[in-house]
Order: C-alpha cells, then sequence, then structure tokens
C-alpha cells in the first residue's frame, strides 16, 4: 500500500485540478480514519482478505490530466459498478423498450440482494437494472450465443471504455461467488419463474458473476466514469462508445439507486451519480468535468464504502462540485 500522492508528473493539474491535488492528500487521510467503522464483505469469501483500511481515488479530466492519492493502485473487483454498463451494453442491444419491459425504473427501499419485491409486487419484474434481481435480468439480454460469447462481447465493451485492452476478470474471484451465491441463484429462479429470464438460469449467472468479477484500479474507474461525464464519447481519443441518451438513462439511475438506500443521502451530500460495489469501489463523476474512481474496502451498513463516501463528500462540498 501506498499512502502518498501522486499526479501525472507529463501534464501537471492546472486550475481546479492543482487545487485538489494540494488538498487531496490529507482530505484522504481524515476519511481513511472512517474505515475502522466498517467491514469488509465477506459473503464472497474471496473478497474477505481485501486490507480494510485501504483507500484511493484517481480524478482524470477531459484532457487525460489526472489526480491520485493514497491506495490508488489497489486491484479490486468491479461487483455492483459493472451493472451501469452492463444496462448501457443491454440498452445498445435492445433499446428502451427491449430493457424496460424487463426492469423497472424505480429505487427498493431494500437491500441490494433482497427478493420480496420480486414476490409479492405484481407482474413480478425487478424494481431497477441497479440491484441484483435487475442486474441479472440485464445479464440475461446480453446478445451472444453462448455464455462464453457474451462475457467477451461485455469485456470487449468494457476494455473500450476503460482504454485497456488487457482488463479481465479475477479467476479467484469469480469462482468464489459462483460456488456461494445461494441468494443470486434464488434470484435467478424467481425471474425464470416470473418469465423475466430467457434462457438457462446457471448461464446467466456465468454472465453476471463474470462481470461482477472485473478486476480494476481506481484509474480505470476514473476513465470509464470519463466517457459518462462526456455523454458517452471518450474524450481522450473522440471515440462516441455510447449513445447520449442511453448514458443519460444510466446516470439517473445512479442519482437514483446507484448507492442503494443511501442514495438520497449521497445525492444531497455529494450531489454526484455515483455506483458502488461490495468490494469497496465506487465510480462517480463531474459532468462534462471529471470521472472518479475510488476504493475502500471497508462497507458501511449500507454496503458502500465508509472512507470513500465521506471522502466523496469532503471533496464535492469543497469544490462545490453538486450537479444540482
Ligand atoms: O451479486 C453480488 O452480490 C455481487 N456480485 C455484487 C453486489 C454488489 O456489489 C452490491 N454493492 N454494493
Amino acid at each position: 500500500m501506498t499512502d502518498n500522492h501522486q499526479t501525472d508528473r507529463s501534464h501537471p493539474p492546472q486550475g481546479p485540478l492543482a487545487a485538489l491535488a494540494k488538498e487531496l492528500p490529507d482530505w484522504l487521510e481524515t476519511s481513511r480514519i472512517q474505515a475502522s467503522s466498517g467491514r469488509v464483505a465477506s459473503y464472497i469469501p474471496e473478497l474477505a482478505g481485501a486490507p480494510y483500511n485501504a483507500l484511493g481515488i484517481t480524478v482524470l479530466d477531459g484532457q487525460g490530466v489526472s489526480v491520485s492519492a493514497g491506495d490508488a493502485e489497489l486491484r479490486f473487483t468491479m461487483q455492483s459498478i459493472s451493472k451501469v454498463f452492463t444496462l448501457l451494453l443491454a440498452l445498445i442491444d435492445h433499446g428502451e423498450d427491449g430493457v424496460f419491459t424487463k426492469v423497472g425504473m424505480e429505487p427498493t427501499g431494500d437491500d441490494f440482494n433482497s427478493m420480496v419485491k420480486l414476490e409479492i409486487v405484481v407482474p413480478g419484474i425487478p424494481f431497477n437494472p441497479l440491484i441484483n434481481a435487475g442486474a441479472i435480468s440485464i445479464s440475461s439480454l446480453i446478445k451472444g450465443a453462448t455464455p462464453k460469447e457474451k462475457s467477451e462481447r461485455v469485456l470487449a465493451f468494457f476494455r473500450d471504455l476503460a482504454g485497456d485492452s488487457s482488463l479481465a476478470y479475477n479467476e479467484a474471484v469469480y469462482r468464489s461467488e459462483a460456488a456461494t451465491a445461494n441468494r443470486n441463484r434464488s434470484i435467478a429462479y424467481l425471474l425464470k419463474a416470473n418469465r423475466v429470464l430467457e434462457g438457462d438460469v446457471e448461464d446467466v449467472l456465468e454472465v453476471y458473476f463474470k462481470h461482477c468479477a472485473i478486476e480494476v484500479t481506481c484509474g480505470h474507474i476514473a476513465r470509464m466514469a470519463l466517457v459518462l461525464a462526456y455523454d458517452g464519447t471518450d474524450p481522450l481519443t473522440g471515440r462516441q462508445l455510447i449513445p447520449r441518451r442511453y448514458v443519460q438513462i444510466a446516470k439517473t439511475f445512479m442519482i437514483t439507486c446507484g448507492m442503494y438506500n443511501a442514495s438520497g443521502e449521497f445525492a444531497i451530500r455529494a450531489g454526484l451519480p455515483a455506483k458502488s460495489g461490495v468490494s469497496g469501489g465506487i465510480l462517480t463523476l463531474v459532468p462534462g468535468r471529471y470521472g472518479i474512481g475510488v476504493v475502500g474496502p471497508a462497507l458501511n451498513d449500507k454496503g458502500n464504502s465508509t472512507a470513500g463516501v465521506h471522502l466523496l463528500e469532503t471533496i464535492s462540498q469543497a469544490m462545490d462540485w453538486s450537479i444540482f
């Protein structure tokens, strides 16, 4: 682990990013203390060994200038952060009508792995694509003749967004989740019974577990977030990777459901679209300006990185980044 502050030395930050670079190491160390009140996720056994008080961040601007601090080089799996991008791929594959007959648009107020509403709210489709039930349904929509082909399409899309052709899933984390996912299996079979899932349940779960296990650093997450911050066009290459309308949809879900039952609180305190994952990652962005990746494996009781949330709230308030 490192806790020194680093910047891209070939392009030193200017303006607001230079101001951020100056303050970031102190803010990060203050937020790191929050980790002691959180817990590293262990229901996927392979995640349990993550360093609980690690905290890292990368902020990347549209010119490719980045500021990082703390454990920004720590490798972690995307987990639920990946759900934003599989939603986008499903929208590219099927359009809005194809996707929103299979998942809804509303927050749940339940835990991310809850299945209660699938049983009691007719017609038994997941409330939104960012809870587990919704993301499993989305996995079933990814085009491809086999689970392998679907996973390869997901990986190719993520590699383009992250600007890294070596991005891959972590085999040990994938196997660990696949071997222990009794709850997600229950959700998937219930979705199949409700006629939401097409195809073989285990095939769909393979695609889902693999995209959750894609391994990244804060830099990858910042780059993927930057594409969302620039409405689907990668400002570093000029390539349009996602239609603007679909990015609007994804960012709106991030505001309403991205931080689960703490989405309202995060919207008020940080004012930014964000998506968290159980390995402690958070993807967020400042529209038209920055893509941001954070990691801090200790989670609060809502399943979000406790130190990561604290750090983002601190920075956003100090830099006046709220979109509202
Ligand atoms: O399905 C699961 O439980 C994990 N693969 C992903 C859950 C997750 O990241 C929820 N985030 N806070």
